[in-house]
């Protein structure tokens, strides 16, 4: 199983990291246009092998795809993160191009891969990939929801003084700071309702905080989080090479589901071998409904920026 990872930028490269920590993979290729950039992140991890116990094989290049050859699985992750203060929507200018050129690439190379899109706005960034490469559907994901479900989950745990892995949740929706809908409705500690925890204010306070949690890492860092991108990133990856059929809310393309078309966006959806396997369809209650149709035509207003 060989994966690339484009882009050598904390997000790129944590989430070569947990791959090759995971131990599922044979090969990583980790690709940069920064001259030795990508060599050295490699080179560094590499030297983690026998400390963290992987075989997996770790090497990186300065923008050859010709490196990337035969890869199944290629991850996304260049272009430019936002600066404390921006919204994911206003880098669509610079990463636009970048990620059409890289996807156009990697398929030259690759032309049965599938690919994992991180780069922001990371649901339009995703339908452009739709739209420009001719993959078919279910080769093409975006991560935004696995990452913001996490996130969710982690402000869950936080409010129940609970473990995470007490906590079962979801965030369907765009990958912005206003279009993301937790479901707090369905959100669980080992199957009881979140709600018998904790009060209806105290869960609207971690919707908002769930929503926020890339902007609040942003001003806290001085530039975009990378950990939990990373290993949310490395999931995605790790249910496709392992066949695992595991749900995960990722953007996909809607053609019909959840009264929605011709945008990409996070759904529930099985991911497996084939990619994108299904997408489950919940039945939502009227609010989440509302919710998530407003989001699709925020994430709508964004793909009308692009140049197609
Ligand atoms: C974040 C970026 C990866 O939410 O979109 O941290």
């Amino acid at each position: 199983m060989k994966v690339t990872v484009v882009g050598a930028g904390a997000v790129g490269a944590s989430c070569a990291e947990y791959i090759a920590i995971k131990n599922f993979a044979s090969e990583v290729v980790i690709l940069d246009i920064k001259e030795n950039f990508a060599e050295g992140k490699a080179m560094d991890l590499m030297q983690t092998a026998s400390l963290n116990g992987f075989d997996t094989k770790i090497t990186g290049s300065t923008n050859d795809y010709s490196k990337t050859a035969g890869s199944d699985i290629a991850v996304i992750t260049s272009g430019i993160p936002r600066k404390p203060g921006m919204t994911r929507e206003e880098l669509i200018g610079i990463n636009a191009g970048i990620v059409k050129e890289v996807s156009s690439n990697l398929i030259k190379h690759s032309p049965d891969v599938t690919i994992i899109v991180v780069s922001n706005p990371m649901d339009t960034m995703t339908y452009l990939v739709h739209k420009t490469t001719g993959l078919p559907k279910n080769k093409i994901i975006g991560m935004g929801g696995a990452l913001d479900s996490a996130r969710f989950k982690y402000r869950l745990a936080e409010a129940l003084e609970a473990p995470a892995s007490d906590i079962d949740g979801m965030v369907i929706g765009g990958h912005s700071d206003t279009g993301m809908v937790p479901l707090t409705r369905l959100a669980t500690r080992n199957s009881v309702p979140v709600s018998k925890f904790i009060s209806e204010d105290r869960l609207n306070q971690v919707s908002e905080d769930t929503k926020v949690g890339g902007a609040t890492l942003t001003k806290m860092l001085g530039t975009s989080a990378w950990y939990a991108p990373g290993a949310a990133v490395s999931g995605l990856v790790q249910a496709i090479a392992c066949d695992q059929k595991k749900m995960f809310p990722c953007s996909a393309l809607l053609e019909g589901e959840y009264g929605l078309d011709d945008l990409c966006i996070g759904v529930p959806v099985i991911l497996g071998k084939d990619g994108i396997e299904k997408i489950v369809e919940l039945e939502l209650d009227d609010a989440e409904k509302s919710k998530l149709k407003e989001s699709a035509e925020g994430v709508k207003k964004t793909n009308g920026l692009l140049e197609l």
